[in-house]
């Protein structure tokens, strides 16, 4: 059984994700100067694909760092607490800091990591995630950049889990229901 034989169908094709990405991209470099030096937060692991293929579109100075937060076990529903795993390297005071999500579904993960990054300081805090699933939000967060809305479905592939798993398909596809149990 392969992993592909998981996935109920595909949402978003390996063409469209490059082609939105490009343009988030072109936007994201419209709204920094090279004096700006924007930090990309990148949220590990689901963020990893997302932004290295953003950073490639972008063209003015910039810099990335790493932070793994950690809201699931190893389920399909948010355990609403969120633990730091890994902290940024870079001291982000000052600094104008773009985060850059996998996906942003309750909202608890990224109001987490604002009030976090928040108390450090930064210069101005703005948000890019690949997905967003709108219907599930319990936390309003004002989101700067969203690549897809998706229905309210567990969905995985470039770079998104279940249970560690499917990260490494080249697209996003629903996840099976059959193959978890809330
Ligand atoms: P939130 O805190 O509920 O907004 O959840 C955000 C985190 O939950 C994301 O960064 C993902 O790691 C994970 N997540 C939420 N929905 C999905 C999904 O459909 N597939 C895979 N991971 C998801």
């Amino acid at each position: 059984m392969s992993l592909q034989d998981n996935i109920a169908r595909i949402l978003i094709s390996p063409a469209e994700i490059q082609s939105r990405i490009e343009t988030l991209a072109a936007e994201i470099n419209a709204a920094y100067t090279d004096e700006d030096r924007p930090l990309l937060v990148c949220v590990l692991k689901g963020a990893f694909l997302f932004l290295a293929d953003l950073t490639r579109f972008l063209d003015m100075r910039h810099e990335i760092d790493f932070m793994e937060v950690s809201s699931y076990g190893a389920g399909t529903r948010s355990s609403g607490v969120v633990r730091i795993l890994l902290d940024l390297e870079r001291n982000v005071e000052g600094r104008h800091v773009l985060i850059v999500e996998d996906i942003v579904d309750t909202g608890r993960t990224l109001s987490y990591m604002i009030r976090h990054l928040n108390a450090r300081n930064p210069a101005s805090i703005r948000i890019c995630t690949l997905l967003s699933k709108p219907s599930r939000r319990q936390i309003d967060v004002r989101v700067d950049w969203i690549g897809f809305e998706v229905p309210d479905e567990f969905v995985v592939g470039y770079g998104l889990d279940y249970a560690e798993e499917y990260r490494n398909l080249p697209y996003i596809g629903v996840l099976r229901p059959e193959v978890y149990r809330d």
